[in-house]
C-alpha cells in the first residue's frame, strides 16, 4: 500500500429512520436493538475486530445525544471515538464532506450504521491494502434492485456503472452499506450535483471515481448482509444474530423449560414457562405462564404474563400480558404496554403513537 497513513472508520449514524416509525420517534434506528445489542454496535466492533480503532460517527442533531450516550468515547470497544455533527441528512456523499476534517488524508472504511454485515470487515480491509484501489465497493444480489444503489459490469467484471434507485434496473447486483475510500472520494464528492433525492449521493461519487479514471474494485458479499431500515429487516437480522448466540443461563428457572441456544440474562426470572431458543432474555426480566418461541428477543426489564411471543423483538420495559393470541413478527416499543382488557364489553382499547401499526387476528 502506498498510503503509508492507517485507516480511519466512518460510521453514518444520523438519518431520520421514517420506515422504522413510530419507533423512530424517540430513538435513533441505529439503537434498535438486535438480540439485545444496538445495531451501531456491530459495526463499531466489527471495525475493532479489523484493526481500525480511530472512529469517526455522524450524528444527527435530533437522535446524535442518545447515540454519544450509547457509545460513550469508545472505550468499552477499544476504540476511540469522534463524534461528527451533520445538520441536515444531505446524503452519504455529505456525510464524508462533513467529516473531512477528521478523516483527513486517511483512508477510512464507511459504514452505514443501520447495516449488518456477517462476515465483518477484516478480509475487505486486507484486499484494499493489498490491490490499493481508490475504493473498494461491497456489492450483492438482492430482490428489489429499485431500492438500492445498483452496480453494472462491464464484460470484464469491472465496474462500469452505479446508480441509486434505478426504476428500471439493469443489474441486481446492490451496493452494501460498508465502502472503503482513499482520500480521492472528497475531491468526488465535491464534483457531484444533488440527486433526484435532493442528497449528494455516495453512488454519484464513486461513478465520478470511475469516469476520471481511478480504479473502483468489487467485491461480492460472503454470508449475510441486511439494512435493518425496516420492520421486516430488523426481524430478520434479529434472527440471523440470534442464531450465532451460545446458550448461558444466568437468571433464576422455577418450574421452566429452556431448549436450545437461550440465553437469560442476571437478574431475570423465569416462572413456569417454555423458552425455546434460539432467544434472548434481558436482565430482570420477568417471565411468567408463557412461552417465548424462536427468534425472540426480550428486553432488559421486560414482563411476558400470560402469554406468548415468538419472532419478535421487545424493547426495554415493554410488557405484554393475558394475550389470547400468539404475538408474532412483532417490534414493540419501549415501556410499551400490550395486554388483554376485561372480557366485556368486547371492545379495543388502544393508546398508539403516531405511524404505530396494528393488526388483529
Ligand atoms: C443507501 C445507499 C444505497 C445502498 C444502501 C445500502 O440507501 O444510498 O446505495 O444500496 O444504502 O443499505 P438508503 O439507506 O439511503 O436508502
Amino acid at each position: 500500500m502506498t498510503d503509508a497513513s492507517p485507516l480511519k472508520g466512518l460510521i453514518l449514524s444520523g438519518g431520520k429512520g421514517t420506515r422504522l416509525r413510530p419507533i423512530t420517534y424517540t430513538s435513533a434506528k441505529q439503537l434498535v436493538p438486535v438480540a439485545n445489542t444496538p445495531v451501531l454496535f456491530f459495526g463499531i466492533r466489527s471495525m475493532v475486530e479489523a484493526g481500525i480503532t480511530e472512529i469517526g460517527i455522524i450524528i444527527a442533531p435530533e437522535t446524535g445525544g442518545e447515540i454519544r450516550d450509547a457509545v460513550g468515547d469508545g472505550s468499552q470497544f477499544g476504540a476511540k471515538v469522534t463524534f461528527i455533527e451533520q445538520d441536515s441528512p444531505a446524503g452519504l456523499a455529505h456525510a464524508v464532506l462533513t467529516a473531512e476534517r477528521f478523516l483527513g488524508d486517511s483512508p477510512f472504511v464507511m459504514y452505514l450504521g443501520d447495516n449488518l454485515l456477517q462476515g465483518g470487515i477484516k478480509g475487505l480491509v486486507d484486499r484494499f491494502q493489498r490491490d490499493d484501489p481508490s475504493a473498494l465497493i461491497l456489492v450483492t444480489r438482492v430482490d428489489d434492485p429499485q431500492s438500492f444503489g445498483i452496480v453494472e459490469f462491464g464484460p470484464d467484471g469491472s465496474v462500469n456503472r452505479l446508480v441509486e434507485k434505478p426504476k428500471e434496473p439493469k443489474s441486481d447486483l446492490a451496493l452494501v452499506g460498508v465502502y472503503l475510500f482513499k482520500a480521492a472520494i472528497h475531491d468526488a464528492a465535491r464534483a457531484i450535483e444533488p440527486s433526484p433525492r435532493g442528497e449528494l449521493e455516495i453512488t454519484d461519487a464513486i461513478q465520478h471515481l470511475v469516469n476520471t479514471g481511478q480504479t473502483v474494485l468489487s467485491e461480492r458479499v460472503e454470508g449475510w448482509w441486511k439494512d435493518t431500515g425496516k420492520l421486516a429487516d430488523m426481524l430478520e437480522a434479529n434472527r440471523l444474530v440470534l442464531d450465532t448466540l451460545h446458550r448461558s443461563i444466568k437468571g433464576e428457572l422455577v418450574d421452566s423449560e429452556v431448549e436450545g441456544r437461550v440465553v437469560v440474562g442476571e437478574g431475570a426470572v423465569l416462572e413456569r414457562c417454555s423458552v425455546r431458543g434460539p432467544a434472548v432474555i434481558g436482565e430482570g426480566a420477568r417471565i411468567s405462564d408463557a412461552y417465548i418461541g424462536p427468534y425472540t428477543a426480550v428486553g432488559v426489564g421486560c414482563t411476558v404474563d400470560h402469554a406468548e411471543v415468538e419472532y419478535s423483538i421487545l424493547l426495554d420495559g415493554s410488557s405484554v400480558s393475558h394475550m389470547d393470541h400468539r404475538v408474532e413478527g412483532s417490534l414493540i416499543g419501549r415501556d410499551a404496554k400490550v395486554e388483554r382488557g376485561p372480557r366485556m364489553p368486547k371492545a379495543i382499547r388502544l393508546l398508539i403513537g403516531d405511524s404505530s401499526h396494528v393488526r388483529l387476528p
